[in-house]
């Protein structure tokens, strides 16, 4: 075969999928007990709405978006990100014309012209929520407690909160004015210098050490909220201090999209060398506007699944990280006419909940049981011509061998009794 994936495709193969599958359900799940409902949106979407939401002077619009025009001459862009597009199917279907906030989650593929290195995808997958319609601190605590519990669920423990303020339209504006004259003063390459006008927070952002330390005493955007914002910043730190969830301070943290205000956080992982961040989130209170909507403030975050598995995958270096989601009954068929026969009963076992799967095609039974061996299963089931005559069927213990014929009307009961809690 000629063909591979394009150049940093993400992609999932068992039995790694189970566990990228686990991911995605933790996140999914610690959404739905805070009351979220789940969204589908489009996977494209009209380029405008990134160039007005995400922004004209962020990294993402600028450089990454995979943008073309369709048939029909449009002018079309793979989501590079989720929140300005479930934003504009909220107000589309005048979700926010209903109970406030709007509080929804999705999941799926987005799509970055980055450089691919390990972590970094051109086609990625985020978990999204968003809640919309409220300036209450509260929500914002909702929803990284929303985060940090899922992260939790999963057994992650190197995890780092950090936590800044991006500021409003009224603080923020003078702060940039105050870290650009900073910057100018500085002696940094060409581009830095452009940087400066279009995206100055971004130079904060910067990894090389020659300008860390030159930016090392630049002011930072909490030394200037205003006082409305100075409030929601500390009422933030307070509720998540009462949630138990501990946080960084981080006045340096910047998100690399534009339509950030106030509270802005990012997910660290220890384990993960450059590309540590694992989820990010924060407000977005002009980003309604910005799309052509009524005012509306907004929260949320998108966590990275694929740098979570490998978050995983490091903290349980060496486990069995799908174990979970192995088959537990393996049906073997002694001779083509017990085939149909295995297939009902392992048709039954799954009826009952169990996961079980079966030998396929013509191998004999050594062959057989050597993929049953190999299915990880904890029993196989066999049956043949004696076994049909009977109406039993032999059930061998594949981590004992030991085996035993059981009542092929008990098989479903006996199996549920020694499996079925797992
Ligand atoms: P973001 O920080 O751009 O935020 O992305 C969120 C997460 O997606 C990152 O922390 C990272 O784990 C993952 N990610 C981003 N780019 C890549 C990539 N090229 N390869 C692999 N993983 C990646 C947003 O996207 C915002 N929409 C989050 C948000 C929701 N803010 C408010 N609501």
């Amino acid at each position: 075969m000629n063909f591979q994936a394009p150049k940093g495709v993400s992609e999932y193969l068992p039995p790694r999928g189970a566990l990228f599958d686990e991911v995605r359900e933790a996140f999914a799940e610690s959404a739905r007990r805070a009351c979220y409902g789940r969204v589908e949106t489009a996977v494209f979407e009209e380029t405008s709405l990134f160039v007005r939401g995400v922004g004209e002077s962020s990294d993402v619009v600028r450089k990454e978006m995979y943008s073309f025009n369709d048939r029909g001459g449009r002018e079309i862009t793979l989501r590079p990100e989720f929140t300005a597009g479930v934003l504009r199917a909220v107000l589309e279907h005048n979700l926010h014309r209903g109970a406030l906030p709007v509080k929804v989650f999705t999941s799926g593929p987005a799509f970055r012209y980055e450089r691919p290195q390990a972590g970094r995808y051109r086609q990625f997958y985020q978990f999204d929520l968003e809640a919309i319609g409220t300036e209450d601190p509260a929500v914002d605590a909702e929803t990284i407690a929303v985060a940090w519990d899922a992260y939790a669920a999963l057994g992650l423990s190197r995890l780092t909160l950090l936590l800044n303020s991006l500021g409003d339209k009224q603080c923020r504006p003078v702060y940039r004015e105050a870290l650009q004259k900073f910057l100018r003063a500085l002696d940094l390459d060409a581009d830095t210098r452009e940087r400066i006008e279009i995206n100055p927070l971004r130079v904060l952002d910067d990894k090389r050490p020659e300008v860390r330390e030159q930016t090392r005493n630049a002011p930072v955007m909490t030394d200037y909220l205003c006082a409305d914002c100075k409030a929601h910043h500390d009422a933030v730190r307070g509720l998540l201090g009462g949630l138990g969830i501990p946080f960084t301070d981080a006045p340096r943290l910047v998100r690399g999209l534009d339509y950030y205000t106030r509270t802005t956080y990012e997910f660290d992982h220890a384990l993960l060398g450059a590309q540590s961040g694992i989820g990010g989130g924060g407000r977005y209170d002009g980003l309604s506007e910005e799309i052509g909507g009524p005012p509306l403030p907004g929260i949320g975050f998108a966590v990275g699944l694929d740098r979570t598995v490998l978050a995983i995958e490091a903290e349980r270096a060496g486990a069995d990280t799908a174990a979970a989601a192995g088959c537990q009954v393996y049906g073997v068929s002694l001779g083509d006419d017990a085939h149909a026969d295995v297939l009902t009963l392992i048709t039954a076992l799954r009826r009952a909940g169990l996961r079980a799967d079966m030998a396929f095609g013509t191998r004999g039974l050594k062959g057989a049981m050597k993929a049953a061996d190999r299915s990880g299963a904890d029993f196989a089931v066999l049956i043949g011509a004696d076994e049909r005559s009977n109406g039993i069927v032999r059930l061998k213990d594949l981590k004992t061998g030991d085996q035993q014929d059981v009542a092929a009307a008990a098989v479903t009961g006996w199996l549920l009794e020694r499996l079925g809690t797992k």
